[in-house]
Order: C-alpha cells, then structure tokens, then sequence
C-alpha cells in the first residue's frame, strides 16, 4: 500500500475548485467541494479522455469528450459509455496541507469509507502543480431532427416490431452495440402517407447528452428504414428527457458489454 504524499496547499484550491497534479507519475484532479475534498485519475475509462475540465454536478464529474460521469468520491463510473470505473484516491488534510495517498480503482468504493478530508493547516510537496480550473464545462442539450425521404413502391404492412427490428442493424459506434438493445429507441410511430405508403417517426435518444455519434445514428436509423418496402418519409428526432439510463439496456445488450 502506498504512503500519503503532500500534494498541495489548502490555500492553493478554492471551494468549489481543482488542481491538477502529477503525483507518484500520475495526472490526478484533486477536487475541493463544500470543504471536502476527493482526488481522481485524470482518466476517464471510456476512451482515455481527461476528466479534469468535466462538469461537476453533486458528487458526479462529467467528462467532457461523451459524458460519461464519474462518482468522484469512489471513481466509480456512473453512465455510459464508461463501463469501468477510474481510479479514486485517498484524500486527508494536515494543518493546511493536503495529502494523497494513491489507490487503485475499487479500493476505496471496497472500503466504502468516503475519500474526504475536512478543511483545517505544512509539508515538502513531491508534486508539481499542472494546472487550475475552477469552472465546471457546461453541458449543451442538443435537439437534432431530420427527415428523409424514401420513394421505393411497392405494398409491405410495416408494424412497429418490423422497424424495431431493422433498426437493430443500426449499431452505437461508441459502444458496437445495437440501438435498440440498447434503449435508446424510445418511439415509434407509423401514419398512412400518400400513395398507399408509410411514414415513420422514430424517437431516438443518447446515453450523454454529448454523444458525438447521433448524426452517424440518425443517417443509419434512416437508410435502413428507407429501405423497407412501403416506407415513405422517416423522421428521427433525438430526446433527452427522459434521460437514458443503462438500466434501459436489454440482457443481450448487457452481456455484450459485459455488464453483469
Ligand atoms: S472519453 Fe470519456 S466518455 Fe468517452
């Protein structure tokens, strides 16, 4: 087990404030919130991106490349598409020096002790300070539609299973799992259409309101229903509210993903 290191001064992070921090050859973010304080892997799980600009809501820090949020009391990953959690760290406070004593990840969630140390006063540091940020990253919550266009003839009853179905050639490029076992197809409406034909309103949601992947989805989601014989225009239009969950996820979908 690794030995507390001072990292910083409680003078040198506000409330609510970050620091990030190189300690024993890792990029940390050390956070201070409510005069508590918690310390992370600079490392989101999904796909190696940096946590330390993320958006902090409560004890969730989101970050900023998908959304993926991050308990920053345990590391533990919260939503899609991070399935593994990072490394939290234990945090404690001496005079008005703070310490960290580097874990791995699960250590601290195993323990179920909160990596929290309360304000109070020094130390030689054995880190360097990388950089300060303050302001959480705003999220956007974008409203995406578009509508296509199909004029293949001929006679086909479409149903809402048939549509469902074909959109499970739709895959997640972030997650290579289809969208429907996924649960991101929230609605599927059919209505009679001229020429005896149908159209389709599908709605589509994301597992962060980030997701960089919905233009892809969307284009797919219309190709493979465009395609169907008798399908007239497809409308996807993606929601968010209510937000996706991975709950919202079939078995097939959780196996896939090795979720358990
Ligand atoms: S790199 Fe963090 S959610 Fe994708």
């Amino acid at each position: 087990m690794s030995n507390f290191v001072r990292v910083a001064k409680t003078t040198e992070i506000a409330d609510p404030g970050r620091l990030l921090l190189e300690v024993e050859e890792r990029i940390v973010v050390l956070l201070r919130v409510g005069g508590e304080y918690f310390c992370l892997d600079d490392v989101c799980t999904h796909d190696g991106g940096p946590l330390s600009d993320g958006r902090l809501d409560d004890h969730a820090l989101a970050c900023p490349r998908h959304g993926a949020k991050f308990d920053i009391r345990t590391g533990k990953a919260l939503t899609m598409p991070a399935t593994v959690d990072t490394a939290a760290h234990e945090v404690k406070v001496e005079g008005d020096d703070i310490l960290v004593r580097m874990c791995e990840p699960g250590e601290l969630a195993r323990r179920s002790a909160a990596p929290v140390a309360k304000t109070p006063a020094a130390i030689a540091p054995a880190v360097s300070v990388v950089e300060e940020s303050q302001n959480p990253m705003p999220v956007q919550s974008p409203t995406m539609t578009a509508i296509s266009g199909n004029q293949a003839g001929g006679v086909q009853s479409l149903s809402e299973d048939l549509v469902r179905e074909e959109l499970k050639k739709v895959i997640d490029p972030e997650l290579f799992v289809n969208i429907v076992d996924l649960g991101l197809i929230y609605n599927v409406d059919l209505l009679p259409a001229n020429e005896g034909k149908t159209n389709c309103k599908i709605d589509m949601t994301m597992t962060s309101p980030m997701c960089p992947a919905g233009p892809q989805m969307i284009a797919n989601s219309k190709q493979v229903l465009g395609q169907l014989t008798g399908m007239g225009e497809v409308e996807v239009k993606i929601v968010l509210d209510p937000p996706w969950t991975p709950d919202k996820m079939t078995q097939e979908a959780r196996d896939q993903l090795g979720i358990f």
